[in-house]
């Protein structure tokens, strides 16, 4: 880590992550000391920026700045009620998946009808409840799922605003567990059967159309397959109109991609010029427009901070065994995803004799899967502190309880503040719901 600044008052912000930096030799998020958190909080714990998390928004804001413009923050990336707050606070909408997402959303002040209910599997019971809410669209995935919803709507004597999820049949070029909008992919309605399926949603009593959405995949970094699917979604609006059915909005989803490892996604005001520019030409630009960004959003506004417990020579490989697993940082296990871990204290002053080596960064789960980095060089002893860097997205709230692994801390930084939003679970939290019975 022999780049990083050690002068005292030299600042030094790591690649992707504006608030997250080298203050000396000490590692900052805002203006407090990782440190001092991982002292006062223990580990493995994660923080967020909150001015990171509204910069990313304002690239968003900026981009769609004297347009009709709707974002709602697919809360999937990281649902912690703190995180919610912030988003309703500048005014987003949220996407969502579940009654449970629901039930956050408006525990965190959200406003109901700005949210949008996505996936292919709403239940009876979540459509209810949503509809009672007075959400704002269901992203409809298939013809079953419009005859349920209107039956629903239909029994509490309401009319269900619906969007079709149309499948655009582009390559986002990521990562094939989170690609989308490719035939194979179980999400939408085929291209070829959207205009039939708008009419029959149309003669459905329960239900309103007002938009159509689509959604391609996830960690997009290239501007490609977002201006592809416009057109193909574009195509799709002008045919639907022209059979008499207004749309009213198009929701353009999420899938924006954040700088891991030299990652270089366009910035979202920049793709958006892009788009934007489309939409004009081709005489959309007055519509409403949604999107329903995640990990942009999040994703490099949080670092998750852990303590190396051991350090393991091997035959072939060294390893680092840290007290963050797979439980906390699922990502690597489940699509071999890359997490930059950087140290808390920058050398000279963490370890002036402790030489370099490259480690496997491994967890303490009994799983040869828990790995967090691999062939990493840190120069590290027991009892040093690491970063794992781009865990603001995907990891909390993918997070499990494997091996009875209480969830880890969650703090909220803005400027000098720091709000704890989640305590640590404990085991007894984690068997409040699990009974004792007589054997
Ligand atoms: N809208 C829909 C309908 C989605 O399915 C998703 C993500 C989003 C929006 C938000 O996409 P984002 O802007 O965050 O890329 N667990 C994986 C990512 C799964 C994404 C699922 N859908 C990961 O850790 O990489």
């Amino acid at each position: 880590m022999s780049q990083h600044p050690t002068t005292p008052g030299a600042v030094q912000a790591l690649p992707g992550h504006p608030f997250v930096a080298y203050h000396g030799a000490e590692l900052q998020v805002e203006d407090v000391r990782l440190s001092r958190l991982a002292g006062e909080h223990g580990t493995p714990l994660f923080v967020y920026s909150k001015t990171s998390m509204l910069a990313a928004l304002a690239a968003y804001q900026r981009g769609f700045a004297g347009r009709h413009a709707q974002i709602c923050y697919a809360m999937k990336a990281n649902s912690s009620l703190g995180v919610l707050q912030v988003f309703a606070t500048a005014g987003c909408g949220f996407d969502i998946v579940s009654g449970g997402e629901l039930e956050r959303v408006l525990a965190a002040g959200g406003d109901a009808a700005k949210i949008i209910f996505s996936g292919v599997g709403k239940t009876r019971g979540e459509m209810r409840q949503a509809l009672q809410a007075g959400i704002g669209c269901f992203n409809v995935e298939s013809e079953a799922e419009l005859d349920v919803l209107s039956e629903v709507a239909e029994s509490l004597a309401l009319r269900a605003p619906v969007s079709i999820r149309v499948n655009p049949n582009v390559d986002p070029k990521t990562h094939p567990y989170i690609s989308t909008g490719l035939k194979d992919n179980k999400f939408g309605v085929a291209h070829e059967d959207t205009l039939r399926i708008y009419q029959y949603a149309a003669s459905l009593k329960g239900l309103q159309v007002v938009g159509i959405d689509c959604h391609i995949g996830s960690q997009i970094t290239d501007a490609t397959p977002y201006l592809d699917a416009m057109d193909r979604v574009l195509d799709l609006v002008t045919s639907i109109e022209a059979s008499g059915i207004a749309l009213a909005h198009i929701d353009f989803g999420g899938g924006l991609g954040i700088n891991y490892n030299n990652d270089t996604p366009p910035a979202a005001d920049a793709l958006w010029a892009q788009l934007l520019r489309k939409l004009d030409e081709r005489g959309f630009g007055q519509k409403k427009l949604m999107i329903e960004p995640g990990r942009s959003l999040v994703g490099n506004a949080g670092v998750c901070v852990t303590e190396v417990l051991y350090v393991k020579p091997g035959e072939h490989k060294n390893f680092c065994i840290i007290d963050a697993a797979m439980n906390d940082l699922p990502r690597p296990a489940m699509y071999q995803a890359f997490h930059a871990i950087v140290p808390l204290l920058a050398e000279p002053t963490t370890a002036p004799n402790t030489p370099e080596a490259r480690y496997d960064v491994v967890g303490p789960i009994c799983e040869s899967g828990d790995w967090i980095g691999r062939d990493r060089t840190l120069a590290v002893k027991a009892g040093d502190h690491l970063a794992v860097l781009s865990t603001g997205a995907y990891c909390m709230s993918m997070s499990s309880n494997y091996n009875t692994r209480g969830r880890a801390v969650e703090l909220l930084v803005d400027g000098a503040q720091v709000h704890v939003i989640r305590e640590r679970e404990s085991a007894a939290d984690q068997m409040r719901l699990e009974r004792l019975v007589t054997l």
